[in-house]
């Protein structure tokens, strides 16, 4: 009979059918003379295929290799009831070709790729590694999560919109910059695309991008990534409270998006101590953290007290975070240790209209705060931090044809899946993690 050419997911439709699977041998069992299981991997689920007989023996079947390719016809057939491990089904082969045999011997993708490889190891053999399940499932979840922002902010009618990454313009201090040579002029590797979300907004309104951020980051952590992948919102005639109210809405849906999906059993599998975040969040002022540190003894390396006006590290913020045990909306930071672009809070000029979004076991997962919307504040603010205005005219020209309050947020999208599914480092987020030292494969 005919074979329909499909994809393991959709073996539920085609019951008793003869298909054709195209995929990857995950696993191999040979048992006794006349059996041969074999797992097939193709990117959308796993599929167990029984080869009985003469097809056991030929030369292909005595020699096969895990990861080989391969093309297998057969006929589906239903598990019983308490044998529903690989989907519920499985296939009973009639014919195969082998497509592309995996090497062998000391050149075999086990040999490669052992349990006990140090992290070295693991990261020259990324490309090995990502088709292990763990990773894949990581992957997987990371495809839909990156869905289910799309889908809020298109229920919210942002548009989405492609930032230029190559740029003339540091955003967030230039510390952390990459330089590039452009022609012969400097450029670098953009930290932040929000200075170009904040010039859409006169056309397009509310917009989003989903775009690589670039950072310079020259010590070894466990949340800091050189390239990640940054969502980025900006709105016009919004408030402060506004923007706190979006923040937990967008982390309530993508969650519950994620977790409806066909993924969401993954979380639990990854993180089975996983529960839902519930609105509203937590909202805490820098200075009440400040309070906080000290009323649990945590002291800087010097054994003095975090003061108002000092930066909380990843250290004490993750320490703070991890005892509370749940979000923490972090705002009112002071003006020193934010970036140039922020809003001072009306109340207090000290403060600024600035918002980290706190998550148990990775700490700060969303950097954002109002803009400043006046021209006269924000020379003052290139003054104060000693950037030259010049390259900035196209971002300082907002506040002069038709400005608007408003604000926007950045979410690192590494650090929420790691949140997620309670991975121990970002790097572990991403296909090809870049970071000090490493920028291949
Ligand atoms: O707090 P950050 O630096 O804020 C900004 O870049 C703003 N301009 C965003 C905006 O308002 N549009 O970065 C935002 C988020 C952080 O909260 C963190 O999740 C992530 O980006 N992030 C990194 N993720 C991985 N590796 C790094 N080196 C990161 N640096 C920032
Ligand atoms: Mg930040």
């Amino acid at each position: 009979p005919e074979a329909t050419r499909i994809k393991i997911k959709q073996t539920p439709e085609y019951r008793g059918k003869r298909i054709i699977i195209q995929g990857w041998v995950h696993r191999l069992r040979v048992q006794g003379k006349d059996m041969t299981f074999i797992i097939i991997r193709d990117g959308t689920g796993f599929l167990q295929c029984v080869l009985t007989g003469k097809l056991c023996k030929t030369y292909d079947a005595l020699t096969l290799t895990l990861e080989s390719t391969m093309k297998i016809y057969g006929t589906l057939k239903e598990l019983p009831e308490g044998k529903k491990a690989q989907g519920g089904h499985e296939l009973i082969v009639d014919y195969y070709e082998v497509l592309g045999k995996a090497a062998g011997g000391e050149e075999a993708f086990s040999a490669k790729l052992n349990a006990e490889s140090n992290a070295d190891v693991l990261y020259d053999q990324r490309h090995l590694y990502l088709r292990g399940e763990t990773a894949s499932k990581v992957m997987r979840v990371r495809s839909v999560t990156l869905r289910a922002f799309r889908e809020f902010f298109e229920k919210k009618h942002f548009n989405e919109v492609t930032p230029p990454l190559m740029v003339q313009t540091s955003v967030e201090g230039g510390s952390t910059l990459f330089k590039l040579d452009y022609y012969g002029e400097p450029a670098y590797l953009t930290q932040s695309s929000q200075l170009y979300l904040e010039t859409m907004l006169p056309s397009l309104g509310d917009v989003y991008c989903i775009a690589d951020s670039f950072r310079a980051e020259k010590s070894h952590t466990r949340r800091h990534l050189s390239e990640y992948t940054h969502i980025e919102a900006e709105q016009p005639f919004i408030s402060f409270d506004d923007l706190l109210n979006i923040l937990e809405e967008m982390i309530c849906d993508v969650v519950d998006y994620v977790l409806k999906s066909p993924v969401g059993e993954y979380v639990y599998e990854l993180n089975p101590d996983f529960k839902p975040p519930k609105r509203p969040f937590k909202r805490m002022e820098y200075a009440e953290a400040i309070q906080w540190l000290k009323d649990h003894d945590v002291k800087k390396e010097d054994g003095t007290f975090y003061e108002f006006g000092e930066d909380i590290p990843e250290s004490p913020e993750r320490k703070m975070t991890d005892t509370i045990n749940e979000p923490i909306l972090l705002n009112k930071f002071p003006v020193e240790i934010k970036a140039f672009y922020m809003k001072k809070c009306p109340e207090d000029q000290r403060l600024t209209e600035s918002v980290d979004v706190l998550m148990p076991g990775v700490g700060e997962i969303v950097g954002g705060s109002m803009r400043i919307s006046d021209l006269v504040e924000l020379l003052a603010a290139y003054k104060r931090e000693g950037l030259d205005p010049k390259p900035y005219y196209w971002f300082t020209d907002q506040r002069k044809y038709g400005t608007c309050e408003h604000g926007g947020f950045g979410l690192g999208l590494e650090r929420f899946i790691a949140w997620l599914l309670n991975r121990y480092t970002v790097r572990e987020t991403i296909t090809y993690p870049r970071f000090i030292g490493r920028c291949m494969p």
